[in-house]
């Protein structure tokens, strides 16, 4: 890691006014003060590397911060694990969801063929239109302006080949750019590279955002870029982020070689 002064990218005027906070400390400076508003990003990175850390503190600060409510849909942990591991953070999901500003989407318990106690769960075997269907009923109740989708992986592994993963990822992110919510969808690569599972996810969103994890001689090293946004500029540096005890930071005045 280095401090750089001569290539580190330098925001201009920003040119859309629309952006959308994430919450996450460094990463606005570094796309023109955040995410464009109704569009889908993919969040990509190994396992661990804090995808779902990342997605949530983008809905936690989105509802604590700037009044936007948020659904979540959990295909990889059931929402009581979520709900404990980010109470680390200090993030009160149970209120929020009791005040009405969250929806957790159980889509993991049923999958895995165990009961479920949550409000909202998805049906199995999986079915995307059901999937939309719920996500449609909940924003009626809610008015969500954010969305994350934790991940697109498990969602491919319904639905196997990667034709059909495309297009059914492609109706999702489409379905919540048309109710109005800004989303992320994460999204397990099998190193530290974009080759995602299926080959196709990078396909269907507005923009990616790579989490790294890369070993260094006897140390793992955090590193993030923006791979692509569309409609923006951003940096094309690779920056260190760290996980704290009050979640995702990024350091963007520093870069990783
Ligand atoms: N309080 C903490 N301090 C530092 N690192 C943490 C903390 N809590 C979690 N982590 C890191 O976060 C990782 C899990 O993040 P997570 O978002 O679940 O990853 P992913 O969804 O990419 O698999 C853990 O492996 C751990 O390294
Ligand atoms: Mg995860």
């Amino acid at each position: 890691m280095r401090h750089s002064s001569h290539s580190l990218y330098c925001p201009g005027e920003f040119t859309m006014t629309d952006r959308v906070p994430t919450g996450i400390p460094g990463f606005d400076e570094l796309c023109e003060g955040g995410l464009l508003r109704n569009r889908t990003y993919l969040l990509a990175g190994t396992s661990g590397t804090g995808k779902t850390n990342f997605a949530f503190q983008f809905l936690h600060s989105g509802i604590t911060q700037n009044n936007e409510s948020g659904i979540f849909v959990a295909t990889e942990e059931r929402p009581e694990q979520i709900r404990e591991n980010l109470l680390q953070f200090g993030w009160d999901l149970q209120s929020l969801e009791d005040e009405g500003k969250l929806a957790i989407i159980d889509a993991c318990s049923t999958k895995i063929g165990i009961p479920s106690q949550e409000r909202y769960v998805d049906v199995r075997p999986f079915d995307m239109r059901a999937l939309l269907d719920q996500i449609i009923a909940i924003q009626d109740t809610i008015g969500a302006r954010r969305a994350v989708i934790d991940s697109s992986t498990s969602l491919g592994f319904h639905l196997q080949d990667p034709a059909k993963v495309r297009i059914e990822l492609l109706k999702l992110s489409t379905t919540v750019e048309i109710l109005g919510l800004t989303s992320v969808m994460t999204c397990e690569t099998i190193d530290d590279s974009l080759y995602s599972r299926f080959g196709v996810e990078n396909f269907v969103t507005e923009g990616t955002i790579m989490l790294y994890n890369k070993r260094h001689e006897n140390v793992r090293v955090r590193s993030m870029e923006i791979f692509k946004m569309r409609g923006s500029d951003h940096s094309k540096n690779i920056h260190p982020y760290e996980i704290t005890t009050a979640g995702i930071v990024i350091h963007p005045h520093e870069e990783v070689y």
